[in-house]
This record gives structure tokens, sequence and C-alpha cells, in this order.
């Protein structure tokens, strides 16, 4: 791969777009970082803006996206405005030679995907999506667990992303929340489904699924299963995985211990005969190994300037991202292409 572009001088100017739920706790951490300036943060709405000034009284503050991209100060630009619209104001920062990090999903759709990719690489500039939980010290921790062999190999993955709220005005809940599970199972198995199917509803917005179980099958036999949800009385962020050797829980919600490795598992033995047909179950211990406790997200923006600065391939990289959205597109396929409306009192209904 060519080498990037770097920042010519020793601090990176960047400037922040969007400034909703996310973009504050982007900016949190991008003004943490030593040689790193936040000059601008831009949002259309000037009530947003506000909150910023207030707060950082030394950051300009913007409406107007074309003022901010075509400002040669700037090295980078830093996406956290809806879905929609981030291929549009990723490959406006790409055009004018900015380094672009754009919130996970990548893009709407993987042609979008692809330009941005080719766009990055013809200018040698950084693209980088934010698949936080790649930066996360559990999920770095279950990695190395799976790498080293100790689970055996992943029979299966099992995941639940459920809360009460957020809905989104523009997505349905594939698009919000399977990027984290899509990202983090990928990056553990080190392979992309090679099939997806999709089931679920819409109950409260018609046309906007929030609820959705979606099923992932691998090429090394591997299968998962990612239940999505705005809809639920409890936040739940727990996976299972179960290997041939041992088994693990990751549940993210915890203060301590998030990741439990058992020592427990199956025994066939080969019968000779029905009656001698028999599993031994195993129970061991069980561990909880130590995980270091930086913020992902502190990482991952410090990755991103570091990157900018020393020419180098994110980690998650504008490849990664498109793996990512082609997985969602193919599960909001599936969950549209064989759904039916039902309809009740309560709920206008798809369900694929
Ligand atoms: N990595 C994570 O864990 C994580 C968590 C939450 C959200 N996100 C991602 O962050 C992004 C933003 O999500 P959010 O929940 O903050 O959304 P949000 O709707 O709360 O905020 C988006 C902001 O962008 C502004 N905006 C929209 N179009 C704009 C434009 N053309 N120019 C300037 N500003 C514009 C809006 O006014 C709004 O303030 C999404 O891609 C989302 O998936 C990531």
């Amino acid at each position: 791969m060519n080498r990037m572009n770097t920042a010519d001088v020793d601090t990176t100017t960047i400037a922040i777009v969007g400034y909703g739920y996310w973009g504050p706790k982007l900016l949190r951490n991008f003004t943490d970082i030593a040689d790193c300036r936040v000059k601008y943060v831009c949002d259309k709405y000037a009530t947003r803006l506000r909150q910023v000034t207030s707060k950082y009284p030394n950051i300009k503050i913007a409406q107007s996206f074309d003022r901010v991209v075509e400002d040669s100060e700037v090295d980078a630009i830093v996406i956290a405005t809806p879905i929609s619209t981030h291929s549009d104001i990723a490959k406006q920062a790409l055009e004018n030679g900015k380094h672009v990090f754009v919130e996970k999903p990548l893009t709407a759709d993987s042609e979008s995907a692809e330009e941005l990719i080719r766009l990055s690489a013809a200018q040698r500039l950084v693209l980088m999506v934010g698949h936080t939980f790649k930066y996360s010290p559990p999920v770095l921790k279950i990695k190395d667990i799976i790498d080293s062999g100790e689970l055996g190999h992943i029979y299966y993955i099992s995941s639940s992303r459920v809360n009460l709220g957020l809905h989104q005005p523009d997505v349905s809940v594939i698009w919000d929340l399977a990027p984290h599970d899509f990202s983090i199972i990928f990056y553990w198995l080190n392979e992309e489904p090679v099939q997806v199917n999709a089931f679920g509803r819409a109950c409260i917005k018609p046309d906007k699924p929030d609820v959705a179980f979606i099923n992932l099958a691998f090429e090394s036999g591997a299968v998962a299963e990612v239940h999505l949800s705005w809809l639920s009385p409890v936040k739940l962020r727990r996976t299972v995985i179960v290997g041939s050797k041992k088994m693990l829980t990751y549940d993210d919600t915890e203060s301590v211990e998030k990741v439990k490795v058992f020592d427990h598992g199956v025994n066939f033995v080969e019968p000779s005969s029905f009656e001698e047909f028999q599993l031994n179950y195993r129970s061991g211990d069980i561990l909880s190994p130590h995980l270091d406790t930086y913020e992902p997200l502190f990482a991952e923006t410090n990755h991103f300037v570091e990157c900018i600065r020393e020419g180098r391939q994110p980690k998650t990289d504008g490849a990664d991202g498109l793996r990512v959205v082609k997985a969602l597109e193919k599960a909001e396929q599936s969950l549209m292409k064989n759904g039916n409306f039902v309809e009740d009192s309560r709920c206008r209904l798809r369900i694929a």
C-alpha cells in the first residue's frame, strides 16, 4: 500500500461535523489528545452549536460545512451525522484533501463505500470507520482468547443488543445497532458471513423495523445469531461464544468480570450400539480474565490521529467498513424481501 499523506505540522487540526448524541463524545476525546486541535464543530442547527461555545469557547462553530472543508488549516474531518449523510460529506472531505473518520456504519450502501475507498486510496488519505468495539478491552481480550485456540473451534456465537430506544428516524434497528455486532463478530472469527438472513418487525413506526433477529453462517462452519431491538424493558449487551473446547460469556453492562471463560463442554463418545450412546458433560473452572480499563473511544480517536501522523492504514479502514455495510445490506434485504405485512390494533408489521 502507498504511504498515506501525513499531516505536515506537529499538530493535527480537525473539524467535527454533527453535534447530536455522539458528536460531543468524539469532541471530548479529540480535545484530550495531545497535539490534536479541534478547530471547528459544524452542525446544521445553531442550538446544538451553542452548547459547544459554552463549553469550549476556543473552538469555532459553523453551520456551513463548505466553509470548514475549504479551510486549508484543517487536516481531517470527523463525521458524526445521520447515516444517510455520511457518503456525501466524506466524499466532499476527501475531494478537498482531508483525512476522514466516519462514524459507523461507513455509508448507507456498498457502492458509496467502494467509492470512498477508491477516493481515499487515490489521494493517499486516511479513511477510518468508527467501529468502536474493535478498540474495546473486552473485545480485544476475547480476540486473543479465540486466536490462542483456548476455546477450540467456534461452534456458535449468540449476541443480544437491546434497549428501550433510541429509535432512529432514518434507518432500521439493523443499520443502527448491527454494525457493532457485525464488526465484532467478523473480527473475532476473521471472516465474513456467507449467508445472512433476518427476521423482524416494525412495531412503532411503519417500515422502520425496530426489532430484528439476524442469522449468520460462516465458511468455517461457525454460525451466529444477533438479536437487536429498540424495544426492550432492559438493556442487554450480552454475548455467548461456544467452542469445541471451552465456552465464554461477555456482558458489556457489567462493571467487573465482563468476560468469563467456562471450562465447560460435551464429549461425544462414538457408540458401538444405540444402548451405548453417551455424552460426557464437563463442568470445570470459570475464569474471568484481567481487562485493561481505558475508554475505547479514546483509543479509537488516538488511533485516527496516529494513522494521519504516521501515514498508516487504520485498523478499522474503508475495507473493514465495506465488509460491514455489505452484511447490513444483506440483512436488510432479507428482512424486507420475505416480509408480509400483518396489521393489528397496535402495530403495522413487516415480517421477514
Ligand atoms: N460508535 C458508536 O458507539 C456510536 C454510538 C452512537 C451513534 N453513532 C453514530 O454516530 C452518528 C451520529 O449519530 P447520533 O446518534 O449522534 O445522531 P444525532 O441525530 O443525535 O446527531 C446528528 C447530528 O448531525 C447534524 N447534521 C445532520 N446533517 C448534517 C449536515 N449535513 N451537516 C452538519 N450537521 C448535520 C444534526 O443536526 C445532528 O445534530 C451515526 O452514524 C451513528 O451511527 C456511533
